[in-house]
């Protein structure tokens, strides 16, 4: 009987979304899964230190291997780790349909807009938010979606609406946008879909 579905939470940055995980964790607001490991795309990433102070197991595969060595050295991870499910948070490589094909309804990401706007291949960080303020949007968020072979094209799980203010510029609206819907939404959407799982097998 499966209690908790264990968790890999893939980044290549900052992992502030790494963070609100890790905290929700603590704080007991995901019964039904268990960070059990970090992958980084990079070796820098700050969000390695993060993992490291939670004492979750942290490992770098770069992103500069070839597709096909990068998706097998990952591969070998989630088994060894036994990984339920992939949670991408700020990762900032795409996986290619053969690795998302054996993960369905099993990986989410976190997007910082309002989907499908400010979205797909080359749009992600500070570029959406400087594309929603270019185009003079109102309201932009983020959303929380399974992936599949398409950048961005999954199945929507959760989405947050955010306010753009007069004089905003791209790093405070990445910075409101964090704070109001992606800490929020990324640890209650991994909640959900833990439970379905644990759901599923029992
Ligand atoms: C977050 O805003 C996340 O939504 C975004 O990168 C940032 C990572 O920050 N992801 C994408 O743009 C994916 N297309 P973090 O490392 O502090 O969590």
């Amino acid at each position: 009987m499966l209690k908790s579905a264990r968790i890999a939470v893939f980044v290549s940055g900052g992992g502030t979304n790494l963070q609100a995980l890790l905290d929700a964790q603590r704080d007991g607001k995901i019964p039904h899964g268990e960070i059990a490991l970090v992958i980084s795309s990079q070796a820098c990433a700050y969000a390695l230190e993060r993992a490291e102070k939670a004492n979750v197991p942290a490992h770098t595969v770069p992103s500069s291997l070839i597709q096909h060595d990068f998706e097998a050295a990952i591969e070998l991870l989630l088994e060894q780790y036994k990984i339920d499910v992939i949670v991408l948070a700020g990762f900032l490589s795409i996986l290619s349909e053969n690795f998302t094909k054996k993960w369905p309804r099993r990986i989410l990401n976190i997007h910082p807009s309002l989907i499908p706007s400010f979205c797909g291949r080359g749009m992600y960080g500070l570029k959406v938010h400087e594309a929603a303020l270019a185009r003079g949007v109102k309201v932009t968020g983020a959303t929380v979606h399974f992936v599949n072979e398409i950048p961005d094209g999954g199945e929507i799980i959760l989405q947050k609406a955010v306010e753009i203010e007069e004089g905003d510029t791209p790093e405070t609206l990445q910075r409101r946008v964090m704070e109001q819907a992606e800490w929020k939404l990324l640890p209650r959407a991994a909640e959900l879909v833990c439970r379905a799982i644990t759901e599923e097998e029992n």
